[in-house]
C-alpha cells in the first residue's frame, strides 16, 4: 500500500535573531491510509512542529515530504495553501471556533474557499451532513458559547471533515476536556477511522494514546519509538466503565451491589 504520509530524514531549523532551534532532527516516518497514529513526547519535543509540517501550514529546512504522492517540500505558498484545503482537517485544543457563529456556520467556513464552488443550499446539506455524523443534528443554531467542551470539539471535527479530507491531524484535541469526555471524542475518532478516515493526532496523555492503534514517541526532535497498540482501548466499553463508576461515585446510598 502507498503511504498518505512519507517523511524522510525531516529537519526543521527555526532561524531566530539569537540562537537557531533544530526543532527536528531527521525523522524518517510513513502512514498508510487508514492508520490512527498517536505522537507523543515531552513538552519541547518536537510534535507541533512535526504536525505543522505534515498539516502544511509549514515547510521543513531539509528532507522530504511526500504527502498523497505529492512532493510538498518543493511547493510554493499558495500551492501549500490549496493542498492543505483539500487534503487535511486540523482539530486543537482550543477548539477555535468562531464566536458569534452557529455551529452550522462554523463547519460551512471552509466550504466557502472550497474549488470547484458549490452552492449555498450544497454548503449547508455539506455541513448538516457531517453534524450529523457527529450528533449535533440538533445543535446547529447553537453559538460556541452555548455548547458544552465537547459539543464544542465535535462541531470542531465536523469542521475538519466537511471537505472530505485525506487526514486529520489533531494537536492535543483531550487537552481541554475532562476525562469522560476526553474518551467520547475518542470514540468519535475510532468511529471515524472505522470508516477510514486517516488520523494523526498529539496528546501528552498515555492512556490517550491507547485508543489509537500506533504510537510514535518523540524525544529532542527525533523519533524514540514507534510501536503498534497492543491492548487497544475501546471508547465505548470505556465509557460504559467510566459511567457506571461516576454513577456509583455521586450516589453511593443507591449503588446496586449484587
Ligand atoms: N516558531 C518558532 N520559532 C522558534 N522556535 C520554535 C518555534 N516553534 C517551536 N519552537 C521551538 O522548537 C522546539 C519544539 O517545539 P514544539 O512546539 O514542536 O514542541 P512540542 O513537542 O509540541 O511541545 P508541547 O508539548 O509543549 O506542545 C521547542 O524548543 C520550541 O521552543
Ligand atoms: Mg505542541
Amino acid at each position: 500500500m502507498k503511504p498518505i504520509i512519507e517523511l524522510s530524514d525531516l529537519h526543521k531549523v527555526y532561524r531566530s535573531d539569537g540562537a537557531d532551534v533544530h526543532a527536528v532532527r531527521g525523522v524518517s516516518l510513513s502512514i498508510n491510509a487508514g492508520e490512527f497514529v498517536a505522537v507523543m513526547g515531552a513538552s519541547g519535543s518536537g510534535k507541533s512542529t512535526l504536525m505543522n509540517i505534515i498539516g502544511c501550514l509549514d515547510r521543513p529546512t531539509g528532507g522530504t515530504y511526500n504527502l498523497d504522492g505529492i512532493d510538498v517540500a518543493r511547493l510554493s505558498k499558495d500551492e501549500l495553501a490549496d493542498i492543505r484545503n483539500r487534503k487535511v482537517g486540523f482539530v486543537f485544543q482550543g477548539f477555535h471556533l468562531l464566536a458569534r457563529t452557529t455551529a452550522l456556520e462554523n463547519v460551512e467556513l471552509p466550504l466557502l474557499y472550497s474549488k470547484p464552488e458549490i452552492s449555498a443550499r450544497q454548503q449547508r446539506e455539506r455541513a448538516m451532513e457531517v453534524l450529523k455524523q457527529v450528533g449535533l443534528q440538533d445543535r446547529e443554531d447553537h453559538r460556541p458559547n452555548q455548547l458544552s467542551g465537547g459539543q464544542q470539539q465535535r462541531v470542531a471535527i465536523a469542521r475538519a471533515l466537511v471537505n472530505r479530507p485525506t487526514l486529520i491531524l489533531a494537536d492535543e484535541p483531550t487537552g481541554n476536556l475532562d476525562s469522560r469526555t476526553s474518551v467520547e471524542i475518542m470514540g468519535l475518532f475510532q468511529q471515524l477511522n472505522d470508516h477510514g478516515i486517516t488520523i494523526v493526532m498529539v496528546t501528552h496523555e498515555a492512556d490517550i494514546a491507547a485508543y489509537t492503534k500506533r504510537n510514535v514517541v518523540m524525544f529532542d526532535g527525533t523519533v524514540l519509538s514507534d510501536r503498534p497498540v497492543e491492548k487497544r482501548l475501546h471508547a465505548d466499553v470505556e465509557l460504559a466503565r467510566l459511567i457506571a463508576f461516576q454513577k456509583a461515585e455521586l450516589s453511593p446510598s443507591l449503588a446496586v451491589t449484587p
